[in-house]
């Protein structure tokens, strides 16, 4: 029987777009397969993932003509399992690889292929991801609707230029990880002022949550709703003068950079 979407890789990734994709009806469990490697693994999906075929490998009987393909695997395993869809016939590939461009994954197939690169972020797993999506030499704008619907099950998604991924990977792929550092640091600077760590806690993540909700919901810039809590000579100013003057700006701006470029060594 052929499927209509078939994921390969059922970890963190692939079995978080599994889920979206039904929660959000993009299709029914009975289109959809899972191959995993991994037969633990294969286990706990199919019992997260009902109706859903779990497969250890699939072969062209299951590919029809409108078969698409998620490569959801660790960079090490890809170029192996993207070779094998190739063999299957699939002609339409969405690879979520760090790494891996898609003129890569292009020569890995028989035939021509219409690859779509996409760079999601960790929030996928809670579909409240961010990704961004590129798409190869043999892709039309159907193809980037396609990867964008699927995506779009988990998150958001933005098209960009596939030379601009490596910059979205040292951007909002690693910056929960940054922003995670920064609620760590404030969680403990709570502590130093003598709150209890389950305290300091909850008004540091209440507060997270909370700002990026203003954000995304009053419309004003960043710069806006921080001057709104900046009262001249107060204590905002006292606390931002210090962070200026520790060149926090200038960190941000240096990790992004760094982060950056390791995606654009480990691509090479
Ligand atoms: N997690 C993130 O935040 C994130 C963000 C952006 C991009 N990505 C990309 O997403 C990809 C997947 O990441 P992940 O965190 O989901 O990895 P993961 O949890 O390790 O999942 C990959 C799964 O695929 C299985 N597998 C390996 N080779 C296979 C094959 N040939 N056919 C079918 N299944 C196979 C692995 O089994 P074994 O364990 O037995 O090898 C593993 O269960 C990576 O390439 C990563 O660069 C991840």
């Amino acid at each position: 029987m052929a499927f209509e979407l078939v994921i390969i890789g059922g970890g963190r990734m692939g079995s978080a777009l599994a889920e979206g994709l039904l929660s959000a009806h993009w299709c029914v469990a009975e289109q959809l397969a899972v191959v995993e490697t991994s037969l633990d693994a294969r286990a706990a999906l199919a019992e997260r993932l009902s109706g859903v075929s779990i497969v250890q490998s699939f072969d062209a009987g299951h590919v029809g003509a409108t078969t698409g393909a998620v490569l959801c695997v660790k960079p090490d395993q890809a170029e192996a399992a993207a070779r094998l869809a190739g063999a299957t016939g699939v002609t339409r590939l969405l690879s979520v690889v760090a790494g891996l461009s898609s003129a890569r994954i292009e020569a890995l197939f028989p035939g021509p292929v219409a690859v779509v690169r996409a760079m999601p972020n960790t929030p996928v797993l809670v579909r409240k991801g961010v990704s961004a999506i590129a798409g190869g030499s043999h892709v039309v704008k159907d193809d980037l609707d396609w990867a964008e619907s699927i995506l779009g099950a988990v998150g958001t998604v933005v098209r960009v230029p596939e030379r601009h991924l490596d910059a979205v990977t040292g951007l909002s792929g690693s910056m929960p990880a940054y922003l995670y550092l920064v609620v760590e640091s404030l969680i403990d600077a709570g502590v130093h002022q003598g709150l209890a760590r389950e305290v300091s806690r909850a008004l540091v993540v209440g507060t997270f949550e909370g700002s990026a909700a203003l954000l995304t919901s009053s419309g004003a810039s960043p710069e806006e709703l921080r001057a709104q809590v900046t009262s001249p000579g107060g204590t905002t100013a006292a606390g931002l003068r210090m962070l200026e003057g520790r060149a926090v700006r200038a960190a941000f701006l240096e990790a992004v950079a760094a982060a950056a470029e390791r995606s654009r060594q480990l691509g090479r």
